[in-house]
């Protein structure tokens, strides 16, 4: 039966963690995959989750199912720190969650959803955007279109570009924005353009769903959430796909949430009703213990404060990367201007590195950069950014 199959491609990225466990060079560098390293290079578990965790494990009682949706106090407690701790929505009683395996069981579920009541609807995602995105949208039978989001020349977000593009998409078409710490790009939009697109999808009618997979990597918690807020200031419909993968370190526990914000409590209960259909037919109900040690956290003052730290220290690591980075590239010599990675935010950077640059730092040097240029800025530590710059001084000669 399966003899005729093609081979399918190995994913990019994920592929070039496999090619990097594979080099014997010592001193390897992999800036490629998208994970959180420490200053030792490590992805550790954190102190607020292994706390948590073990709390979680003492009192489990049962391991029978979550309700479809996941338990409702995890999805007020997402709400709360996506859209502050006293928002209007709660207030009004106008949104509802769904715990989902990750942003990437997030986005999934949004796509199916928009598929089912919504057919033929296009979903707009900047370029460029996460490998993904086009991935899972195409999955469930969507039509992907891309709006301009990058300008390479300026290292900048192509605003005017991107408000042309999309006063220009057919009304209910989907308008996915990254809410902050742009994958791959690492610029964000400012609030004055947040205000801007907000009030083109307003008038326009369309549907924005929101991607947060970095809160607390860019500027804060609440500082990174700015846009979102602003955006539901102005619009009475939204999704917004949600992750505690990075900010909880909880990749492999799988665990983020699908929030549907409506015009009523009533509007965004249809919606979850349908989003609980996609979820039954898929994975049926979601992992809990990711769930449960989010709660943990979240719930307890002390194991709080601990998590809070923690997000502050590693989004303090990757900006005093950000700026090591750049004077050390000064220092070995390198002539061309980067100082517009200082003012990138979240993990990833556009480094403007060729294709070829790409291969030369792989096979020369054993630097894994994503093809595209995209370098992952919390794969540098102290003790590798002098191997690094010197390599690219190299390669960039
Ligand atoms: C932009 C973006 N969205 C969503 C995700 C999904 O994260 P996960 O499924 O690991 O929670 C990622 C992960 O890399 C991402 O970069």
């Amino acid at each position: 039966m399966f003899d005729h199959l093609e081979m399918a491609p190995a994913d990019a990225i994920l592929g070039l963690t496999e090619a990097f466990k594979r080099d014997k060079t010592p001193n390897k560098i992999n800036l490629g995959v998208g994970v959180y390293k420490d200053a030792n290079g490590e992805t550790p578990v954190l102190e607020s989750v292994r706390l948590a965790e073990a709390h979680v494990l003492k009192a489990e009682a049962t391991k029978s199912y979550l309700p479809i949706a996941g338990d409702p106090e995890y999805g007020a407690l997402t709400r709360a720190l996506l859209l502050g701790e006293s928002n209007a929505i709660d207030a009004e009683d106008r949104a509802l969650t769904a715990h989902t395996p990750g942003g990437t069981g997030a986005l999934r579920v949004a796509a199916d959803f928009i598929k089912r009541c919504f057919g033929e609807v296009a979903v707009w995602m900047s370029d460029p955007t996460w490998a993904n995105h086009p991935a899972i949208f195409d999955a469930a039978g969507l039509e992907t279109k891309a709006y301009p989001y990058y300008d390479a020349d300026a290292r900048g977000v192509a605003f005017d570009a991107m408000r042309d593009a999309l006063q220009e998409a057919p009304r209910g078409d989907v308008v996915l924005l990254h809410a902050c710490c742009h994958n791959p790009s690492g610029v964000d939009l400012d609030a004055e353009q947040w205000r801007a697109l907000s009030a083109i999808i307003k008038e326009r009618g369309l549907l924005p769903l929101v991607d947060f997979a970095y809160q607390g990597f860019g500027d804060g918690l609440s500082e990174d959430a700015e846009g979102l807020r602003i955006l539901c200031d102005t619009v009475a419909d939204l999704l917004i796909c949600s992750s505690y993968s990075k900010n909880f370190g909880l990749y492999r526990d799988r665990c983020g949430a699908l929030t549907v914000v409506g015009a009523s409590h009533d509007a965004a209960a249809r919606a979850m009703s349908h989003i609980e259909k996609v979820v039954r037919a898929n994975y049926s109900n979601p992992p809990a213990l990711g769930g449960a040690i989010v709660k943990e956290i979240l719930t307890d003052a002390k194991l709080r404060a601990t998590w809070e730290r923690e997000v502050s220290d590693m989004r303090t690591r990757i900006n005093g990367m950000r700026v090591l980075f750049v004077d050390s590239l000064k220092n070995a010599g390198v002539k061309q201007d980067f100082s517009f990675i200082k003012r990138q935010r979240g993990m990833f950077s556009f480094s403007g590195l060729t294709r070829e640059q790409v291969v030369e730092l792989r096979t020369k040097y054993a630097i894994y950069i994503v093809g595209s240029g995209r370098i992952n800025v919390a794969g540098m530590t102290e003790a590798n950014m002098e191997t690094l710059c010197t390599a690219l001084a190299k390669v960039l000669q």
